[in-house]
């Protein structure tokens, strides 16, 4: 008797960890941007804001391929959000809202081959900071 009572104890002691660990932060864990770390819908909405905002100065190409890579190899997302904010749009730093910067660096993601998963990258540290950018970042290695 005394038995059985301990080890539903230590049993549900661990469903309370597991529930936990997956409900932290409001999303399922990611594993990095290989697993996919947006929405193909928040690309679409990055590329309509990158169309009226930064295409005025910018090309699409300018933050794809090498050039991308070279930029942000050792960064993450968290990285490139927090440069985005501090100097873009030029013309207005900081004039968007928090969202439109990150649903600007799912587009961006998008175009370097980032695979998404449906669940959208949010504008907050610890989910951007898992967002490796750089070669290789969005292959799995
Ligand atoms: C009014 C013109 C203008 C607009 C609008 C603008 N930019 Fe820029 N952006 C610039 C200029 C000029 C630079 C180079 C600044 C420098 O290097 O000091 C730059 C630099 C950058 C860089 C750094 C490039 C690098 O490789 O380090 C990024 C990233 C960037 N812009 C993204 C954006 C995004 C995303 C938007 C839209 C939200 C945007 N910019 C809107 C003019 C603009």
């Amino acid at each position: 008797m005394g038995e059985l009572t301990g080890r539903s104890t230590v049993l549900l002691a661990i469903v309370a960890l597991v529930g936990c660990a997956s409900s932290a932060g409001g999303q399922p864990e990611s594993n990095g941007a290989s697993e996919g770390v947006y929405s193909a819908e928040q690309a679409q909405r990055g590329r309509q804001a990158f169309t009226e905002v930064c295409r005025e100065c910018h090309s699409s190409s300018e933050f794809r391929g090498r050039n991308f890579e070279f930029t942000w190899r050792r960064r993450t997302a968290w990285d490139l959000y927090r440069e985005l904010r501090r100097t873009m749009p030029e013309d207005f730093p900081g004039g968007l809202a928090p969202q439109t910067y990150v649903d600007v660096i799912a587009y961006v993601l998008e175009i370097n081959d980032y695979p998404s998963n449906g669940v959208e990258l949010l504008p907050n540290e610890e989910s951007l900071r898992r967002v490796p950018l750089g070669p290789g970042a969005n292959k799995g290695g």
